[in-house]
């Protein structure tokens, strides 16, 4: 089964707040979205591999250590995952970014695909999938097994908020992919929107409704 973290740092959840309120206009919205995926990126990469490195500092040599292993690719889910991206590049940018684009029916909640690129490397990179929302797990479980299709295992799953049966649905449909959220909310609503959540994150990000 795999790992849900879900963190409880003061910063994030006093950001997420913010984020939450109707109130919040697009471009706070965005900001928020951009500083929490920073602050989140820091620990989902805690298990990276590094290796020892001979460096000279102007004092004298020594030994510290790099990151080494397989290098990261970020793959966003449109529309929503793409507020996610510029957050985690600030931290990791060599990272090779992949897109896919997804919607979801609003009448069956079922994933729509329209769009899927990825990194031509992308089976040998560490492989870190965002969109700020897990409601029922349809988009991101889809996207999971687009990316597996293409011979990718090592897969991590970055969303703001989840509801409990996202994280249900996720696990149980890819029990290998770790899950990352910053909350886990109560329930869904008879429309598949996270409730408390934060409305239709898409919309808020860039504005359209
Ligand atoms: C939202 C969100 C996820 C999906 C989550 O996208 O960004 O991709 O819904 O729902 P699920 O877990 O039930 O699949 P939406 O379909 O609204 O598309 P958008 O990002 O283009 O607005
Ligand atoms: N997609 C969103 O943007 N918000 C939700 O609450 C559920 C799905």
């Amino acid at each position: 089964m795999s790992k849900v973290v879900v963190f409880d740092h003061p910063l994030i959840q006093h950001k997420l707040s913010i984020m939450r309120d109707k109130n919040t206009g697009c471009k706070e919205f965005r900001e928020l979205l951009d500083e929490i995926s920073m602050l989140m990126v820091y620990e989902v990469t805690r298990d990276l591999q590094t290796e020892e490195v001979e460096i000279e500092t102007p004092i004298c040599v020594t030994k510290t250590k790099m990151l080494a292993g397989k290098p990261i690719g970020i793959i966003p889910i449109l529309r929503a995952g793409l507020g996610m991206v510029d957050g985690i590049l600030n931290l990791i940018p060599n990272a090779k970014v992949g897109h896919i684009g997804l919607y979801r029916d609003p009448k069956t909640l079922n994933p729509v695909e329209y769009y899927c690129k990825l990194p031509e490397d992308a089976e040998h990179r560490e492989l870190i999938v965002l969109d700020p929302m897990l409601a029922t797990g349809g988009s991101a479980s889809a996207a999971i097994n687009f990316i597996k299709q293409r011979g990718c295992h090592n897969i991590r799953s970055v969303n703001l908020i989840a509801a409990p049966e996202g994280i249900a649905r996720l696990q149980k449909d890819h029990p290998d992919v770790d899950i990352y959220v910053a909350a886990l909310d109560d329930h869904l609503n008879d429309h598949g929107y996270i409730v408390p959540g934060l409305g239709d994150a898409g919309d808020r990000l860039f504005g359209t409704k």
